[in-house]
């Protein structure tokens, strides 16, 4: 048998190792109940039907109801008990132990480590993550319709922090971000740790040339878009995608803290997911990635190497039950039970 997709054991956790002047703090998930009661995933809907589905809005189109209960929630994921799964405290966890070598993708016991970055487990790990979240939000909520938002910095609108974020008495808000970009300050979508000393006009027509760059011509196939094969027993990141690299890392950056020891939350994966901010920025990030494979050419498609398709993580789901989820299950996101709002693509008339 040659076939080795990485299979990851979150029962089998161990501590990491954060960077210098990062509070200590354990990322490993609570223990469940009992390893046998893993739950093998099952679609949540039959992909015939089309009603029902979640709608994901942008961010800065939000009307008030929608923001309300999008508070809400967060709220009420930040009142859970910490050893609750289901906690913020803990939903931010996961992305910690899975991005900072918690779990072993070898024979000896944590060599090499895992982490889903930088590699073909890029886009399908996050898009199980905030499903996950997604659900227990709305399951906290009782609304089964409740969607995360996205924030949509790939459009003229969007290219700024959602005001909904800089609210100091709301959920949503995070006091270790980057106090010079606060809106209406535009996003440098390259950012590089230095504010470039350009106008606004000039910024925005550089995003929507980066954009179209990143999603169009350096991306014409599956490893350049979605990132290196990597599989069991190999060295982690082979290999990031182009938009991984930019703007997903560059955004990470842009937010997080420069007072902080590494520009917590969002400028260090450790810490990320602790700013609500994470969740709508990587829902942006999942709907490029349907973007781009629709958008035409022969080889924007998915890899189809069961190496990648088998490949597995664990998640604890709105029950607080763990499910084992493959990347084959991830391929077409209205399977999961929800879609985005159809906004328009300014980059795509934006070829540099
Ligand atoms: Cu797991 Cu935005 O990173």
């Amino acid at each position: 048998n040659t076939e080795r997709p990485i299979v990851i054991d979150t029962t089998k956790c161990h501590p990491v190792e954060l960077p210098k002047g990062a509070r200590a703090t354990n990322c490993c998930p609570p223990k469940p109940v009992s390893k046998s009661n893993v739950i093998d995933f099952k679609l949540p809907r039959p992909s015939s039907l089309t009603t029902g589905l979640r709608i994901r809005r942008a961010a800065h189109l939000l009307d008030d109801a929608q923001l309300a209960k999008y508070r809400k929630a967060v709220e009420l994921m930040k009142a859970l008990p910490d050893d609750d799964p289901r906690s913020f405290k803990q939903q931010a966890n996961v992305h910690c132990a899975y991005c900072y070598g918690a779990y072993s993708n070898g024979k000896n016991d944590y060599d090499p480590r895992i982490n889903v970055h930088r590699s073909w487990l890029f886009f399908p790990f996050h898009r199980f993550y905030l499903y996950f979240h997604e659900r227990i939000m709305g399951k906290l909520l009782n609304d089964t319709t409740f969607a995360l938002p996205f924030w949509n910095w790939d459009s003229l609108e969007g290219m700024q922090m959602p005001q909904i974020f800089t609210d100091q008495n709301s959920s949503l808000y995070d006091k270790y971000r980057n106090l010079n970009h606060q809106p209406p300050k535009l996003i440098d979508l390259e950012f590089n740790n230095m504010d470039p000393n350009i106008t606004d006009q000039q910024q925005l027509l550089i995003n929507l040339n980066i954009m179209y760059r990143q999603m169009v011509s350096n991306s014409k196939t599956a490893s350049l878009f979605l990132g290196a094969p990597y599989r069991a027993g190999d060295e982690p990141m082979p290999g990031p995608g182009t938009i991984e690299l930019v703007p997903h890392n560059s955004i990470h950056r842009w937010n997080g803290d420069t007072r902080t020891p590494n520009r917590e939350d969002m400028g260090v994966f450790y810490s990320a997911a602790r700013d609500p901010i994470f969740y709508p920025h990587h829902s942006n990030i999942d709907r490029l990635w349907d973007i781009w494979k629709t958008s035409g050419g022969k080889n924007r498609h998915d890899f189809d190497e069961t190496d990648w398709l088998n490949a597995s993580f664990e998640f604890y789901d709105e029950n607080a039950e763990l499910v084992r989820v493959k990347v084959k299950d991830s391929l077409d996101h209205t399977n999961l039970g929800y879609d985005y709002e159809k906004v328009d693509i300014p980059w795509l008339a934006a070829k540099p």
